[in-house]
């Protein structure tokens, strides 16, 4: 049976004082893909900033190892090396850096060594020409005047070049028309087959879902893992809502 690369035990994490995730467990394997769901305001979006150690949040209680490493209270430089990647619900613009070298240094961070620009140039091609991105946006700043569902593919396209071996997803998928969830999905399962990594996908919809085999689904309520099943559980939800989970 293969091993976890994500293990996260009785997590206790808080922001700004205000205790937000209260006993979180998760176990993650190679290639899995988990879908969170659960109310606004869960922790589901804290859970993914905690995990990759955004210095904001503060762990109390708890573990969590990645890539058979203790990484609790770890700096996101280096959990970002172990290969932990996320996109964010509100990607952030980086005036002075081009979506290109902004890519780059994160290759060379993750990969070690130093990429050929005209290699690189060619490899960032092919992975936009699967998002239907224009490859004018490579020379453009970071995210800076990019419309809500351009960030979103600037992040699957770092995701398509960075190959991390786990990705958390947050809310990728809202905000984006038809077409781009379709090709949005196509990013994701082409990051899937060409890497094996694992996902941990964080929604409200499910239209992502569509294209994508999901092997396990939770929900997050007030700060814990209330309820995990299979796939067939995000229609459940779908129907009746969170009413049922929320004590
Ligand atoms: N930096 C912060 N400062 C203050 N409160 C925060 C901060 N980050 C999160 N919180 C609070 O923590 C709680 C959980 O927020 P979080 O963003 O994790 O929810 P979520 O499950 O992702 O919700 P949504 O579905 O709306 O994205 C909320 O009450 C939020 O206000
Ligand atoms: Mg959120």
């Amino acid at each position: 049976m293969a091993s976890n690369i994500l293990e996260v035990k009785n997590l206790y994490a808080n922001v700004d004082d205000k205790e937000i995730l209260k006993g979180l467990d998760l176990n993650v394997k190679k290639g899995e893909v988990h879908v969170i769901m659960g109310p606004n305001g869960a922790g589901k979006s804290t859970l993914g900033n905690v995990l990759m150690g955004n210095p904001n949040y503060e762990v109390k209680k708890g573990s969590v190892k990645f890539m058979k490493e203790d990484i609790t209270g770890e700096d996101a430089d280096k959990i970002a090396k172990l290969g932990m990647f996320m996109t964010f619900q509100n990607p952030i613009e980086v005036p002075g850096i081009t979506l290109s070298n902004f890519i780059r240094s994160a290759y060379q961070a993750k990969f070690g060594g130093r990429i050929r620009i005209f290699e690189f140039k060619k490899k960032l091609k092919a992975a936009m020409e699967v998002l239907s991105m224009d490859p004018e946006y490579a020379d453009r700043d970071l995210n800076v005047g990019f419309s809500g569902g351009e960030k979103k593919k600037a992040e699957i396209l770092q995701l398509l070049m960075l190959k991390p071996e786990l990705a958390i997803l947050d809310e990728t998928d809202s905000g984006l028309d038809v077409d781009a969830v379709r090709i949005v999905s196509e990013g994701v399962n082409a990051y899937k087959k060409e890497s094996d990594g694992a996902l941990i996908i964080i929604t409200h919809s499910t239209r992502i879902l569509d294209s994508l085999d999901v092997d396990y689904t939770h929900i997050l309520v007030d700060g814990k893992i209330v309820k995990s099943a299979g796939p067939e559980l995000v229609s459940e939800v779908n129907e009746n809502g969170f009413e049922a989970y929320i004590k």
